[in-house]
């Protein structure tokens, strides 16, 4: 199970009347103009150091994980969302860990210096387990440092094992935070927020003081729309429940140390009925009186899932009237964005601070490069064949380090790595042959005679 479903729509254009009429060079001057090279409203960077231009990597489980988020950087992407997260995966360690439902954790660990500033995305269905998922996101500097498959649990190696505290516990025992699991939701456990200490604390080890890398800042998923698990809301349903919703927002925006931003991903509405279209108010006005720091919304419904085009036109009315009564929110933008022209078309139409890029991105990782090459008066150029083939050893390359303690690791990256090649091929003018022939890869040896064949030599 994961944040896909198979009837993804083809890409098309966003409904936004009037939209085609907007140059897109001629807004990235502006935005250039306006802030500075980047073109990102400098508030965002002041939350998140390093998110300097008005786009990134959104969150696409089975797609982003630690290799993609890399390549994407190499090409001017300022910022990336991991995959949605369950957080009963994050909290159950051991297999749990290794097998979350949404993708494997591991794709997400982040990948060093290099993968930073970095979203951690959870999406789940009790505020307690949410906080306290997120909190544990945040202890990612232990992971970071490798040693978070070693975290003792309970005799269990679960969560809620009653027989004794489980997360958060490092090698040697030091105990970061606990949940106490006789807390019903969707009050955040006084235990949680005590026991976790500032990485300046004392009581953190020396390994959680160094600045290893962790997530700049945890994104919470309302948008995802995979049905409900054993009647539980997640994802998006929670757009049905506004209250469940935001039992979920305030517990992990408590438990979350203040100096790191919350932020959420949310559909415009459940479906199109006044009722839930009234839902979205109540869930993101509280979201901002809370404290979010942002909300990045797709305009589709949950009900469309990925299919049919995104509503530009209403996205437009909700940054309207999110800024009518607060003009200092920050908004993000989701949906149709298929080419960097798309990026600055929603910036212009919708009055976005930013686009979220999806499956744009996805084997196009020259989007942001081409994003950053309006930004500076240029014009963007498609990627040579000689480019294209750098990237795809690289990708290869990273996914195996990536995936390096798996078992078979190298037919798990060449079958993973096969639907990013079938995206790649679309640079290539024989797409229809090269996307033939990355469906057969099962290792790097493959991956590399595929390249030979197609991409020219070494
Ligand atoms: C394969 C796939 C996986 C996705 N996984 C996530 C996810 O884990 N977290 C998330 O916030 N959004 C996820 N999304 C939604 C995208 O981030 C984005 O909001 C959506 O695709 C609309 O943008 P687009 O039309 O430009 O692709 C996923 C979408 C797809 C197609």
């Amino acid at each position: 199970m994961s944040c896909t479903t198979n009837n993804a729509t083809p890409p098309g254009p966003a409904v936004a009347p009037g939209a085609e009429g907007i140059d897109p060079a001629r807004v990235a001057e502006r935005l250039a103009l306006e802030h500075g090279p980047g073109g990102m409203d400098p508030r965002v960077a002041s939350i998140t150091p390093g998110f300097d231009a008005p786009f990134f990597q959104a969150g696409l489980a089975g797609y982003s994980d630690a290799a993609m988020r890399i390549i994407a950087r190499r090409h001017g992407c300022p910022y990336c969302v991991t995959e949605a997260l369950l957080d009963r995966a994050l909290l159950a360690g051991g297999r749990g860990f290794a097998k979350a439902d949404l993708g494997e954790l591991h794709d997400n660990v982040p990948g060093g210096e290099e993968d930073q500033p970095l979203a951690g995305q959870i999406m789940g269905s009790d505020p307690a387990e949410m906080a306290a998922g997120a909190v544990k996101m945040i202890e990612q500097a232990a992971r970071a440092a490798k040693d978070y498959r070693l975290l003792a649990y309970g005799p269990s190696g679960h969560w809620d094992d009653p027989e004794g505290p489980q997360h958060l516990r490092l090698p040697g025992g030091v105990q970061l935070g606990r949940v106490d699991p006789s807390t019903a939701p969707p009050s955040v456990p006084s235990s949680l927020r005590a026991s976790v200490p500032s990485s300046s604390s004392p009581s953190v080890p020396s390994c959680l003081r160094a600045s290893v890398p962790s997530f700049s800042s945890i994104d919470i998923n309302l948008a995802c729309p995979v049905k409900k698990i054993s009647r539980k809301a997640r994802g998006g349903h929670w757009l049905a429940e506004p209250d469940g919703a935001i039992a979920i927002l305030e517990a992990v925006r408590d438990a979350v140390p203040p100096e790191i931003a919350c932020t959420l991903k949310i559909r415009r509405s459940f479906d199109d009925t006044p009722e839930m279209a009234e839902n979205f108010w109540t869930i993101v006005d509280a979201a901002y009186r809370m404290g979010y720091a942002w909300a990045t919304v797709h305009a589709r419904t949950v009900e469309q899932k990925y299919v049919g085009p995104s509503r530009w036109d209403l996205l437009r009315e909700i940054v309207l009237r999110l800024r009518r009564d607060d003009p200092s929110r920050i908004i993000f933008g989701s949906g149709d964005i298929w080419s960097v022209g798309d990026i600055f078309r929603m910036i212009e139409y919708t009055g976005v601070n930013g686009a979220s890029v999806a499956r744009g991105c996805i084997g196009n990782p020259w989007i942001f490069r081409q994003a950053r090459d309006l930004l500076a008066g240029r014009d963007p150029s498609p990627p040579t064949i000689a480019e294209q083939r750098r990237v795809l050893e690289e990708h290869f390359g990273l996914a195996l380090a990536v995936n390096a303690n798996m078992r078979k690791s190298e037919v798990f990256t060449g079958r993973t790595m096969r639907k990013f090649g079938i995206r790649f091929a679309e640079h290539h003018p024989r797409t229809d042959e090269v996307r033939r022939a990355f469906i057969g890869v099962d290792s790097l040896e493959d991956w590399r005679r595929v390249l030979e064949a197609h991409y020219g030599s070494a």
